[in-house]
C-alpha cells in the first residue's frame, strides 16, 4: 500500500485495520512499552497511522512524536491527542524539517514494516533510526510468518471455511517467502530467525523477541479461543543499538 491508500483507509480505520495494541490478548504490548519507559522520556512512534498508540505512549513517556506519510491519518492522529500536551504528530515532510525532534530515547514501529519490497522497507527503517539517539531502543511489532502457517493449519482442521485470507502475491518480484497476500494485498510477514538478521546488519542487538498475541477472532475464525491452546500472533521486538 502506498500513501494515497493508507489515506482512503484513514477514514474508515476500525473496519480495515485491526488495533494490535488494544486487541493484544496477552498484554504482551502495553508491558514492553511499560518497561520501556521504565528507563527512556522520549519515543517516536514511526508509522504512527490514526495515532492509536499515542494515549498510551503519552501516559508512559514524557515526549511523544508520531509520524506518518498519510496526511488524513495525521489530521486524525491530531485531532485524537489534541489534549495531549506532551504529544505531536507530523507528516513525514514536516518530519523532515529541522528542528522537528530528536534524537529518541525510544523508536516504536508497530506493523509498519510491511511492503512487499526489501528497499522499500529497508528505506522506512533506515529514516526511523536515524531519529534512535546511541543506546536507544527500538520496539518492532513485524507479522510473523509462523503464524500465518498455525492459522492455515486451524483454518483447515476446525473450522468449515474453504477460502483463506491468505494468497500467493500477486506481481512477479523478487522471490521472498515472507511476502503474503491478505484479502489480496501483498505483505511482509517474519521468522524468528531473520529478524536478528535484519537488526544486526544495523548494528542492533535483539534484547527481547516475543509473541503478541491475539483472539482467533482476529483471524474470523469464530468460537475457537476456548478450544485452541495457540492463538494467532505478530513477532514483538525490542532492541538496542551497539
Ligand atoms: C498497519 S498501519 C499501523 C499504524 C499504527 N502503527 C498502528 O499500529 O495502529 C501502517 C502505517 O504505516 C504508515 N506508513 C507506511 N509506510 C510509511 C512510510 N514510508 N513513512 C511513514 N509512514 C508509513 C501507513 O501510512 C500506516 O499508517
Amino acid at each position: 500500500m502506498n500513501e494515497r491508500d493508507w489515506d482512503r483507509v484513514a477514514g474508515s480505520w476500525d473496519e480495515h485495520i485491526m488495533s494490535s495494541l488494544h486487541e493484544n490478548v496477552n498484554g504482551s504490548i502495553a508491558a514492553l512499552i511499560a518497561a520501556t519507559a521504565a528507563s527512556h522520556r522520549s519515543i517516536l512512534d514511526y508509522g504512527c497511522g490514526v495515532g492509536g498508540y499515542l494515549p498510551l505512549l503519552s501516559a508512559c513517556f514524557d515526549q511523544v512524536v508520531g509520524v506518518d506519510y498519510s496526511a488524513r491519518c495525521v489530521e486524525q492522529a491530531q485531532a485524537q491527542t489534541r489534549e495531549l500536551p506532551n504529544v505531536r504528530v507530523h507528516t513525514v515532510k514536516q518530519f523532515a524539517r529541522p528542528g522537528s525532534g530528536g534524537p529518541f530515547d525510544a523508536v516504536l514501529m508497530a506493523n509498519v514494516l510491511l511492503h512487499p519490497r526489501p528497499p522499500v522497507r529497508a528505506r522506512i527503517l533506515d529514516l526511523a533510526l536515524a531519529r534512535l539517539r546511541p543506546g536507544g531502543v527500538l520496539l518492532l511489532l513485524l507479522p510473523s510468518i509462523e503464524s500465518v502457517h498455525l492459522s492455515e493449519a486451524v483454518r483447515r482442521a476446525h473450522t468449515r471455511q474453504r477460502r483463506s485470507a491468505y494468497s500467493r502475491p500477486a506481481g512477479s518480484g523478487a522471490f521472498d517467502p515472507g511476502v503474503i497476500g491478505i484479502n489480496g494485498q501483498a505483505t511482509k510477514h517474519y521468522s524468528a530467525e531473520e529478524i536478528p538478521l535484519l537488526l544486526q546488519a544495523r548494528r542492533l542487538s535483539v534484547i527481547s523477541l516475543a509473541r503478541a498475541e491475539y483472539s482467533w477472532r482476529s483471524e474470523s475464525f469464530d468460537r475457537l479461543d476456548h478450544r485452541i491452546a495457540a492463538r494467532p500472533w505478530d513477532w514483538l521486538v525490542s532492541a538496542t543499538r551497539r
